[in-house]
């Protein structure tokens, strides 16, 4: 006897081991007698070829130059069981949504194939084509059929859109000496590095994602009263900017960190279930996914009060000044790490000033035996943004961190300090803040323009922001 009284639920008619779910009902001979007639026929859509298709192609043909006679398999991905029946919301692999230009309107388990050809190769983007009506997976399938999840794609409709030749999934043979990206090291290496440099579509989509977290973090200043009145007001933070990137884009490109006080110093704290107090400083790191998958990553922190004390603000202006000296030093031509290596001469300085060091700020940038400063800043001043927000994540070391800054490249500027509320170390005034500043950076042939400039960066702009709001 269940506790609520009900006996067990009994099957009224037989059914694999599997489909025993008390969500389940067996369809009555009625119901599957007529299920299939009296719709409206579906009018042939004929969509637009979309604005990214061209520059996906160009993509392409690099790809395929550079696996020449080899067969090439780019899987989407499919749905990630979250618990029981429900699912993670779906989001396509990185490489394949870079290589076809499909984004949020992915469909899972679809496989983007080179075919090796005299020339080049054919490509063909293999998807599960919309199920007739006539089908149990139309109304019986929950996680794909139409009656459940809404319109699926046509393979002529999305061939059409994406310029790209399609056929059905169920056409896809895999092959022993398949190039599978994620699991052949060269073809992960290539696709990731063919991200580094952003073309004129994905500038223009990053900018996108810029400006609509641009108007999620005033959403968050406008609420300020609003949050610090809610018991897990870190939560209401969260909440504020979902709404606006769920409303303006697809998501957030990564959980949105929340974090009150000394819940700051920790560096990815996504628990978000503390409250946010006048006095304390408020660290938001968020961004806004557009729907082609770019995101944003910017960080302010923010005084809750309206005010910075003198020592918040001494924190404050001493990450802004780390952040001025790597943009500062951010060009063409000089390596990715030569930024990082800006900023983290203004920490080590600071914080050597600060008495805070055993050693002297030179020795501590001693590249063997220095880092003492990094227990401060553990994290690196800058990652490559795009379609990941950590993106290009399989690229080579000398491309990469290592690698020469070039126009196109996106990337974040983000020095941080962070003093942990039990840190011996430092003078008990500084335990427990934590600041960070994050602005995403796009590299043109005249240097760096900062793209969240618009969010205001300077302790006097951020007071007077608050103080507007
Ligand atoms: N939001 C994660 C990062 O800043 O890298
Ligand atoms: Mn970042
Ligand atoms: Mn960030």
């Amino acid at each position: 006897m269940c506790a609520n009284g009900a006996t067990p639920q009994t099957r009224q008619t037989a059914a694999p081991a599997t489909e025993n779910t008390n969500r389940r009902q067996p369809f009555p001979r009625g119901f599957l007698d007529t299920i299939a007639t009296g719709w409206a026929d579906r009018p042939d859509q004929s969509p637009p070829v979309r604005p990214q298709a061209p520059y996906a192609a160009t993509r392409r043909d690099a790809v395929s130059a550079a696996f020449p006679g080899r067969r090439l398999v780019i899987p989407a991905g499919s749905l990630a069981q979250r618990s029981n029946d429900t699912d993670y919301p779906f989001r396509a692999h990185s490489a394949f949504a870079h290589l076809t230009g499909w984004g949020s309107d992915a469909v899972p388990d679809s496989v983007l194939v080179f075919d090796p050809t005299a020339s080049g190769h054919d490509v063909t983007l293999y998807l599960r084509e919309r199920a007739d009506r006539t089908t149990a997976e139309f109304y019986a399938d929950a996680s794909i059929g139409e009656f459940w999840i809404g319109p699926r794609p046509s393979l002529a409709g999305v061939a059409e859109e994406l310029a790209v030749a399609t056929a059905h999934l169920d056409g896809f043979e895999p092959a022993d000496d398949d190039l599978v990206v994620d699991r052949d090291a060269a073809l992960t290496q290539f696709v990731s590095e063919l991200r580094l440099c952003k073309d004129e579509y994905e500038i223009a989509q990053l900018r996108l994602a810029v400006e609509i977290t641009v108007r999620g973090f005033d959403d968050i200043v406008a609420d300020l009263p609003r949050i610090i009145a809610t018991p897990r007001g870190e939560r209401a933070v969260e909440g504020v900017f979902h709404w606006r990137a769920r409303t303006e884009g697809n998501r957030e490109g990564y959980d949105t960190i929340a974090a009150s006080g000394p819940h700051a110093c920790y560096l990815h704290w996504t628990r978000n279930d503390g409250a946010v107090v006048p006095g304390d400083l408020l660290l938001v790191d968020a961004g806004v996914e557009v729907d082609s998958l770019y995101t944003a990553d910017v960080t302010r922190t923010l005084p809750v009060s309206g005010t910075f004390t003198p020592v918040q603000r001494t924190v404050y202006e001493t990450v802004r000044e780390a952040a001025d000296a790597a943009f500062a030093a951010a060009r063409p031509g000089v390596t990715f790490r030569s930024v990082h290596e800006a900023a983290m001469a203004v920490i080590a300085a600071r914080v050597a000033e600060w008495g805070l060091l055993p050693v002297t700020a030179q020795e501590a940038l001693d590249p063997d035996r220095g880092g003492q400063h990094r227990r401060y800043m553990v994290h690196g001043t800058s990652h490559h943004l795009g379609i990941d927000v950590h993106d290009c994540a399989q690229a080579r070391r000398e491309m990469y961190y290592d690698g020469i800054l070039r126009p196109g490249m996106v990337f974040t500027i983000e020095p941080g300090l962070y003093f942990q509320i039990d840190d011996l170390t430092v003078p008990e005034e500084y335990r427990g803040i934590g600041v960070r500043i994050e602005d995403d950076i796009l590299m043109t042939a005249d240097g760096p323009v900062n793209l969240s400039a618009a969010i205001p960066r300077t302790a006097d702009e951020v007071e007077a922001w608050i103080a507007r709001r």
